[in-house]
């Protein structure tokens, strides 16, 4: 179907509407690379405003056919990002009671938004942050483990499987006789294990760069830096080619340059991962006179507005 038929297609559920996401050539910020195509594949553009849709309806889905997850049940998780509106969003649309486990100093749009869905919040401690959330939602579940359903995003198939049947796929069919690199950040590593091991079955060789944090302590929201983090069980280091390092201070300025120069107003792990794509592209243009980048944009920039003046002292 063509672009604009695609577009206003009649869908049954919202649920429907996750996938086939745009790919916008980013040709201002990658002007120094003219003989060099790169496409931003839209995430936000999912109905929870982000790549987790992908794996968390994957994961809810499998879960409900092979009976991890029924109508007794409650999802819990310990998220108040994307995969946490994710959760909010299908658990609305499939009927799944949700209930997230967050730090009570999160903002309270991050509060909100998962509200609106009809999630449940429980609160753990502000002073032990995300990790006394994790322990707080394995305490709940290990306690009374019929009563919940817990998807465990960065030990579960269906993350990266989301990728592979979703993200890889739809490049391969827009692009597959032309791109050289795919690029995504690191987060669960979901997006990239998979998407990459679906590109790796294209007839040539496609370089998948993961980008990653350069400080330990940074502010690239939804990406690791795992040299000094737990390690996802999902992730495999020979499941891709290249690790870039990007500082906070390239991704936040190329998120800035996205929104002036492409009309793009997107979060930071997005201007990372653009960011890295770009240094690719001039190199290619330098060395080769050509090449075709996908970068992953995961997210859009208005979930980091900065909170009010009275919910400075915030968590994400
Ligand atoms: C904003 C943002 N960027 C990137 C990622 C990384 O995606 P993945 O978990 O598939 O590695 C996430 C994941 O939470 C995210 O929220």
């Amino acid at each position: 179907m063509k672009g604009s038929l695609l577009r206003s297609r009649q869908l049954r559920s919202v649920v429907d509407a996750v996938g086939d996401t745009p790919l916008v050539r980013l040709g201002h910020v990658a002007r120094e690379a003219p003989s060099v195509e790169v496409y931003g594949k839209l995430e936000f553009a999912n109905p929870g405003g982000s790549v987790k849709d992908r794996a968390a309806l994957r994961m809810m889905q499998a879960a409900l056919r092979d009976g991890r997850l029924t109508p007794d049940r409650t999802l819990i998780d310990s998220t108040s990002g994307n995969t946490g509106v994710a959760y909010s969003i299908f658990g609305a649309a499939l009927g799944v009671r949700v209930t997230l486990v967050m730090p009570s100093n999160v903002t309270k749009a991050r509060k909100d938004i998962a509200r609106a869905f009809g999630t449940e919040l429980v609160f753990s401690d502000p002073m032990e942050g995300s990790d006394g959330a994790i322990r707080h939602v394995r305490r709940l579940v290990a306690e009374s483990p019929d009563l919940w359903f817990y998807p465990d995003q960065y030990s579960n198939r269906d993350n990266p499987d989301a990728h592979y049947y979703g993200t890889g796929a739809e490049i391969l069919d827009a692009l597959g006789d032309r791109i050289t690199h795919l690029v995504a950040g690191l987060g669960t590593t979901g997006t990239m294990m998979g998407t990459a091991r679906r590109l790796r079955e294209h007839t040539r060789p496609i370089r998948c760069v993961a980008v990653e944090p350069a400080e330990a302590l940074h502010g690239l929201e939804g990406l690791k830096h795992l040299q000094s983090s737990l390690v996802p069980p999902i992730h495999d280091r020979a499941g891709y080619d290249e690790t870039m390092p990007v500082t906070t201070e390239d991704g936040w300025d190329m998120a800035d340059r996205l929104a002036r120069e492409e009309a793009l107003h997107v979060g930071h792990s997005a201007g990372a991962a653009v960011f890295a794509a770009v240094e690719i592209a001039k190199h290619l243009h330098r060395e080769q006179g050509g090449g075709c980048i996908v970068v992953i944009i995961p997210d859009r920039g208005d979930r980091y507005f900065a909170p009010m003046k009275w919910e400075k002292r915030y968590v994400w």
